[in-house]
């Protein structure tokens, strides 16, 4: 059985092309199962996955807790509101206290850039990082990669605009180092005050022209503005923002050729798309919230399979 570079997922930086195409292919062979009258394989029975969200999410939760019930493994969920952690443990502890339960492997979304990767240097467990703050988010842009490749073939050269909040956004930095290393050329798009400094040194080109930027592209990644994160004003108002960097029909329309409209979810419709747009046929968000399930699936059963406990 091929195996990852890897014995952890911390992020899209720590993996090689190899591993991309890995994790795609058993994706593609997962995809077929979850479309299948009976959804579920025996995978990954004698595996215990803990979930630990330290910090709000809906469909990341979802996705990876159903991939691990759709391999058979079992599953238990973590939220920090409800835990010991606001009555003062540490992570560390935190952590110990569950795999003494007996967890094989532990998925965490944090607020913290590079928790995931510091949890993976205390615990003797495999980490999965479902998002460590504004740092990565790995399954996101595999995912985002799949559909987008599902969609346009090949990404060797193929033009990806992502645009929105570059700055808070973990899902652009992932998405970056994804699109690159599948050969892809990427064009950030945001005011400049959500354009970090130095950014080009990944090999990435910017402006704040969303017209241009759209007649560049063939396919555009819109990232929610992540007001959470900010302390500060970033933008005169919403209302001018999506004046600015907003996509609507009216935009779509305009362009000479027809492009594919990507979008990581929670969607403020009116801010950084418009209904018409999330609704349309350009759009794939749909596609990418079911890829996600096979994705992580792919994730789960390559490391889940490295930990040499599992029957196959
Ligand atoms: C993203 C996240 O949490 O980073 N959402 C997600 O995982 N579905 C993007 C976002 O919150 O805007």
């Amino acid at each position: 059985m091929k195996k990852l570079s890897v014995s952890h997922l911390l992020g899209i930086k720590y993996l090689q092309l190899e591993d991309l195409h890995l994790i795609f292919e058993t994706a593609t062979h997962f995809k077929e199962v979850i479309n299948r009258p009976i959804k579920k394989v025996p995978s990954l029975r004698d595996i215990t996955i803990a979930n630990l969200f330290f910090e709000n999410s809906t469909r990341t939760k979802l996705s990876f807790e159903l991939a691990e019930k759709r391999l058979s493994a079992d599953v238990i969920n973590f939220s920090a509101s409800q835990s010991s952690v606001s009555k003062g443990e540490t992570l560390v502890d935190t952590v110990n206290n569950i795999l003494a339960m007996k967890v094989d492997l532990i998925v965490m979304r944090h607020p913290n850039p590079g928790a995931a990767h510091f949890l993976s240097k205390q615990v003797d467990s495999c980490i999965v990082n479902a998002g460590d703050g504004t740092h990565e988010h790995p399954s996101q842009a595999l995912l985002d990669a799949y559909s987008l490749q599902e969609k346009l073939g090949d990404l060797k050269g193929r033009r990806i605009a992502i645009v929105g909040d570059i700055l808070h956004s973990r899902v652009a930095l992932s998405n970056i180092y994804a699109l690159k290393m599948l050969g892809a050329e990427v064009k950030l798009c945001a005011p400049k005050s959500l354009l970090p400094k130095n950014i080009e040194s990944l090999g990435v080109t910017t402006s704040s022209d969303l017209m241009s930027v759209l007649n560049w592209c063939d396919a555009v990644n819109m990232l929610r503005v992540q007001k959470e994160r900010m302390e500060l004003s970033y933008f005169p108002s919403t209302r001018e923002y999506s004046q600015n960097f907003g996509l609507n029909g009216a935009r779509l329309k305009q362009l000479r050729k027809e492009i594919v409209v990507l979008h990581p979810g929670p969607i403020n419709r009116g801010v950084e798309v418009t209904s018409e747009v999330a609704d349309s046929e350009q759009a794939i968000i749909l596609d990418q919230v079911e890829n996600g399930v096979a994705i992580r699936m792919a994730i789960i059963y390559l490391l889940g399979s490295q930990l040499n406990r599992v029957t196959t």
